[in-house]
């Protein structure tokens, strides 16, 4: 399916329908979009994961249009993402998805003063077929090409819907990454700790394949915990005994693992719930003593940041955006996540990360080569 996000209605509107409709091969004729003088509309392209996603946002944090097509159907057999069949949909489903982005926006060609791509880190595949395709948009229409490093994108996100200042402090959790930084600025970024083994994402993942609840996990799990005691099963919550800033998920998964054993997989409706609503709650407590350690670290070297931000597909949840809003409560700092659908892999946060650099100068060559390993900031 489709996900649209309008711009004046940010609701979900979900079309099932094959996205080469003729409705999304034709630009309008007629832009009913009209500039603000001097502003400027990017088009962010997303493809470095399962998601094969367009967005054009303006300068003044309106967005145009954000249009998503999940390949969950073309995973969901294989309960992960196939590296192979990822590039290949993405190949298939990228005209389509930056044809529509344009018409949901109202614009035309011409109207684009730069274009982005998410250019790393992330499966190299669809990294080349999303840069390729956004730098031969950039040759063609003559307008800068932006090299956007996808984890910054998540890390920047929030600013597009909420004027965040710098620095904050990042919690970034999604199916690839989990890192806590001191975001100083649109292109410095100070990693304070990060997972060790897997990421928050994988962990609720690789839970879901156990219990065959299928792929993305973390949107089952949640939805199943709603039902369930949190405080039935204790599970371990790795590391957290130790002064560190740094996570890690791998022990709790393996937990998970060995109950559902144990009980032989004799679990009824009941106690899956109750594993689900167990597992989100620890890795929720993870989270906040992690983020609560990091914030003591910034307290004793006095850097105060004043707000708390958390983003990546995991941010998307609400039990742990609860959790971490308590936190930032008790420390007397704001807490801001972007609107769930902006938690998860998008084109607008790769459009917004587009606007930041762009605004700073910093644009690229169009012999950028996709890097499927690219830390945050460098
Ligand atoms: O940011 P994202 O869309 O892709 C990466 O950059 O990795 O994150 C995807 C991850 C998946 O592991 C998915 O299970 C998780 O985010 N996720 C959630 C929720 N929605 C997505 N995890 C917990 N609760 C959710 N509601
Ligand atoms: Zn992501």
């Amino acid at each position: 399916f489709i996900g649209a996000y309008g711009a004046q209605d940010r609701s979900v509107h979900v079309v099932h329908e094959d996205p080469s409709t003729e409705a999304t091969q034709k630009l309008p004729k007629e832009r009913m979009f009209r500039k603000k003088s001097n502003e400027t509309l990017i088009l962010g392209i997303e493809s470095s994961c399962d998601e094969t996603a367009a967005a054009v946002v303006a300068d003044s944090r309106k967005i145009l249009s954000n249009v998503v097509y999940s390949q969950e159907v073309e995973h969901r057999s294989f309960s992960g993402v196939v590296p192979e069949v990822a590039a290949r949909a993405h190949l298939e489903r990228i005209p389509e998805v930056v044809t529509r982005a344009l018409a949901d926006a109202a614009i035309g060609l011409s109207d684009l003063g730069a274009v982005a791509a998410a250019a790393g880190p992330g499966l190299i595949g669809g990294l080349i077929v999303g840069a390729t395709f956004t730098k031969a948009m950039a040759m063609s229409l003559e307008v800068p090409f932006i090299a956007v490093n996808h984890i910054e994108a998540h890390a920047l996100c929030v600013r597009l819907t909420d004027p965040v200042d710098f620095p904050y402090l990042l919690l970034l959790i999604s199916g690839g990454h989990c890192q806590i930084c001191l975001v100083h600025s649109a292109i410095k970024f100070e990693v304070l700790g990060q997972t060790l083994d897997d990421s928050p994402g994988e962990a609720f993942d690789k839970v879901a394949k156990m219990m065959s609840l299928g792929y993305p996990g973390g949107p089952s799990i949640e939805k199943l915990a709603l039902g369930g005691n949190a405080h039935r099963f204790r599970l371990p919550r790795p590391l957290c005994h130790k002064k560190t800033n740094d996570f890690s998920f791998s022990g709790l998964k393996t937990a998970v693992r060995l109950l559902i054993e144990k009980h032989e997989n004799a679990f009824n409706e009941q106690d899956m719930a109750d594993i689900c609503a167990s597992f989100q709650h620890t890795i929720s407590e993870i989270l906040v003593h992690k983020v609560n350690g990091a914030i003591e670290c910034c307290q004793s070297k006095n850097v105060v940041p004043g707000t708390l931000v958390a983003s990546g597909g995991v941010a998307a949840n609400r039990a742990i955006r609860t959790a971490l809003a308590d936190l930032g409560r008790r420390h007397g700092m704001r807490f801001v996540a972007p609107p769930p659908h902006l938690c998860t892999d998008n084109g607008a946060m790769i459009a917004w990360n587009g606007l930041e650099r762009f605004r700073l100068g910093l644009v690229n060559q169009l012999d950028f080569s996709p890097r499927p390993r690219w830390p945050l900031g460098s």
